[in-house]
């Protein structure tokens, strides 16, 4: 193992020597540098990893067991060892027959069943067969939940937005009172109904929310607010104290992660909004990924291939940060929603056997579409001092087929933006630029250094056909499967997310500071902001 880091780092010693574009003196650099299935295409051509690097990247992987890991994943070990729990979200897409057993049951008959509740449950809504105590449709639904039972629906409801025939979606996460105010103050309570989602029922935010929601139905149809609520929870007898009959109730097991739980009962606000059919599509682009996850070589295999780039970056080249910068704003919450998946996965600094971590792990993930980041922080991209990889995600169509200019403008930007981080622009050309231009010889240099584009910034491109419940899948899929591998790599637990614990407990200790006003035993900065707020 050390062996072949030492390598890779000698191979990054030479790589700094030469221009990433010096790479495509290669004729077939792109399509050896490429990697497609089922119409999504990975593009790393754009980064300074050659052949050399790539095998060796590839032999980290093997010898890393990741071939292994991956198969104990699907077969239902418990590889998140600190919870002692099975990692099994992928058996919520998968339509094999073959036994899959999690302490001596099998999953696949609860995970069929809940799903046939879920699409009876959404057909009767959708149908108009389910409705209001009082006889109506719902018109509107509201998620109520935080994390990973809030950003998989929130983002991708949004994302299908033109496959939605179904009940309007809305989605309440943050404690903040102004949200779920926001949220319903627009909503009629007599044609509406609240999905509370927490996989504990516990969270703080979600309860919070839940009760505030559950004081507005009131408000607005009485005694019949049982008839506008629906939990989604693996804890059934805390869904019953909020007064949720337990027949709306959509429970999931313990072997599916919060980050990971869209596929199930979580994914629900989903499945109102496009129907149970398109739920299907989105389950068997994310099934398609995992097949081939699961059977593909090394080499040409999408989510390893995209989990050794962003090792490549983090731990060989040293970037701190990558961006996600999706050409397609209906993935406007994508990068949101990977900074949970990727950053509460993989922000680790210890093994799985406790110790110390030997290199750097998860890097800051963060991004906005394109072409709006264009305009706002592409600049530091471009000629910033820290070099940050980018991931463009672009769709061959849009759906909005008598818009097709914009489409086309949006796919020359995206592609514009990962050719000028790659070739950059040189200080002749910024000066013959600034010299057509009129500048005094004089302010010719200074003009020029401003002009100049350093270039050789790598980039990865994800392209698809259309952003389809399918693809979407897909695309999601191998996101998660790419932290896994690069957790696996790294030798961490990318199950667990003990991180968010501490300031968890810290805020129910300072709940009655904060309603005092007074935080006496705390540190004085604590103190003085406590004391200000109160004022
Ligand atoms: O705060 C972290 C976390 O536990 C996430 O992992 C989870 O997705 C989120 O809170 C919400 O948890 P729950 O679904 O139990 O309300």
């Amino acid at each position: 193992m050390t062996d072949v880091w030492d390598l890779l780092a000698a191979n990054h010693f030479a790589a700094e020597e030469r221009r990433i574009l010096s790479l495509f003196d290669e004729p077939d650099r792109f399509s050896a540098f490429s990697a497609e299935v089922d119409g999504i295409l990975l593009d790393y051509s754009k980064t300074n990893i050659d052949a050399s690097a790539r095998a060796l990247l590839i032999d980290l992987a093997r010898q890393s067991s990741v071939e292994d890991r991956r198969d104990d994943m699907f077969s239902g070990c418990k590889i998140n060892a600190t919870e002692g729990r099975a990692v099994l979200h992928t058996a919520l897409r998968a339509n094999d027959e073959q036994d899959l057993v999690v302490d001596g049951e099998d999953v696949r008959p609860g995970v069929a069943s809940t799903l046939e509740r879920m699409r009876v449950f959404c057909q009767g809504v959708r149908g108009g067969t389910i409705r209001t105590p009082a006889g109506k449709e719902f018109t509107d639904i509201v998620n109520i939940g935080i994390g990973g039972s809030d950003l998989g629906p929130a983002m991708a409801t949004l994302a299908l937005t033109p496959y939605h025939d179904g009940p309007r979606c809305h989605f309440v996460s943050n404690v903040d009172g102004a949200h779920v105010h926001d949220v319903l103050k627009n909503l009629d309570p007599t044609t509406t109904m609240i999905l509370v989602a927490s996989k504990t029922f516990t969270t703080i935010e979600t309860m919070t929310n839940a009760r505030s929601a559950i004081m507005w139905l009131k408000a607005g149809v009485g005694a019949q607010t049982t008839g506008h609520l629906a939990a989604i929870s693996s804890a059934v007898d805390r869904t019953s104290a909020m007064g949720i009959d337990p027949d709306r109730v959509f429970g999931f097991e313990d072997w599916v992660g919060g980050r990971y739980s869209l596929w199930g009962p979580i994914g629900l606000s989903i499945m109102l909004a496009i129907g149970p059919q398109a739920f299907g599509q989105f389950l068997a682009g994310a099934n398609a990924m995992d097949r081939h996850f699961q059977s593909t070589e090394l080499g040409q295999n999408l989510p390893v291939l995209l989990a050794l780039v962003g090792i490549w970056h983090r731990n060989i080249c040293g970037y701190g940060s990558r961006a996600v910068l999706p050409y397609d704003q209906r993935l406007s919450r994508f990068p949101a929603y990977l900074q949970q998946l990727d950053m509460e996965s993989n922000g680790k600094r210890v093994t799985l056997q406790g110790e110390q971590v030997e290199r750097p792990t998860g890097p800051i993930v963060w991004g906005e579409p394109g072409t709006n980041g264009q305009h706002a922080f592409y600049q530091l991209l471009h000629q910033g001092t820290d070099i940050i990889p980018t991931e463009f995600l672009i769709a061959a169509e849009g759906h909005e087929i008598d818009l097709r200019e914009h489409h086309e403008l949006l796919k020359s930007n995206c592609l514009a933006q990962s050719e000028a981080l790659m070739v950059g622009r040189s200080q002749e050309q910024a000066l013959k630029i600034s010299a057509k231009l009129g500048f005094t010889e004089e302010a010719l240099h200074n003009q020029a250094a401003h002009r100049t584009f350093p270039g050789n910034r790598p980039s990865v491109t994800i392209a698809y056909q259309k952003l389809t419940p399918f693809n979407l899948g897909a695309l999601i899929a191998l996101y998660e499967h790419r932290v896994f591998v690069e957790g696996v790599v790294w030798g961490i637990n990318s199950f667990d997310q003990w991180g968010v614990e501490l300031g968890k407990e810290l805020a129910n200790t300072l709940l009655p500071m904060v309603r005092r006003g007074h935080a006496d035993d705390k540190d004085s900065s604590t103190q003085g902001l406590v004391a200000f707020l109160k004022s």
